[in-house]
């Protein structure tokens, strides 16, 4: 595990920005911390070192929107408004977790029973004020996410 400490939102959108240009086909990054944490801020920053221009909103209506002009196609799941989704057959989510692009899914911990065990889990804790604690967890035997992390440390 890796923690690291924000005092802003614009470095949390940078520690997600050196995050997303390590990333590679395939990813899936689960990211749990309550309303406001910032999930979507270092969705953002991850956006933006995957080369996607397009401004990142939070899929309100939808439960995923895709990013398709990047380095690799962003798939960004907010599963705020879900109760649980293996019960909702709205839509084939092993599509995009077993495909091409990189997987970004706000409150995952509501996808918990369904999600590979292979993903890097990301906790995001607020402390008090706008300090961020920002957990990296590589999940999965053999997981290839210790070393994303690895890189991610050496491409600072
Ligand atoms: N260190 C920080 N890192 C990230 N965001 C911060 C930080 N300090 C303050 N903020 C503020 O906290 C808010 C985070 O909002 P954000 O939409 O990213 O949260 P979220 O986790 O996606 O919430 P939701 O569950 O509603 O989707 C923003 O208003 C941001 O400006
Ligand atoms: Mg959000």
């Amino acid at each position: 595990m890796l923690t690291l400490t924000t005092h802003n939102p614009e470095q949390t959108m940078s520690i997600g920005e050196r995050l997303g240009r390590v990333l590679h086909e395939g990813c899936i990054i689960a990211l749990i911390g309550g309303l406001g944490a910032g999930k979507t801020v270092l969705t953002k920053g991850i956006a933006r070192g995957l080369e996607i221009k397009e401004d990142i909103t939070s899929p309100t209506f939808l439960i995923v929107k895709e990013y398709i002009y990047g380095r690799l196609p962003l798939y960004h799941f907010d599963l705020y408004r879900l109760d649980n989704i293996s019960q909702s057959g709205l839509f084939d989510i092993d599509e995009y977790l077993f495909g091409n692009g990189i997987c970004i899914i706000e409150w995952a911990e509501r996808m918990e029973e369904i999600l590979p065990p292979m993903h890097l889990r990301i906790e995001i804790q607020w402390n008090k004020g706008n300090q961020r604690q920002i957990n990296l967890i590589p999940k999965g035997d053999r997981t290839n996410y210790q070393g994303i992390i690895e890189k991610f440390l050496h491409k600072a």
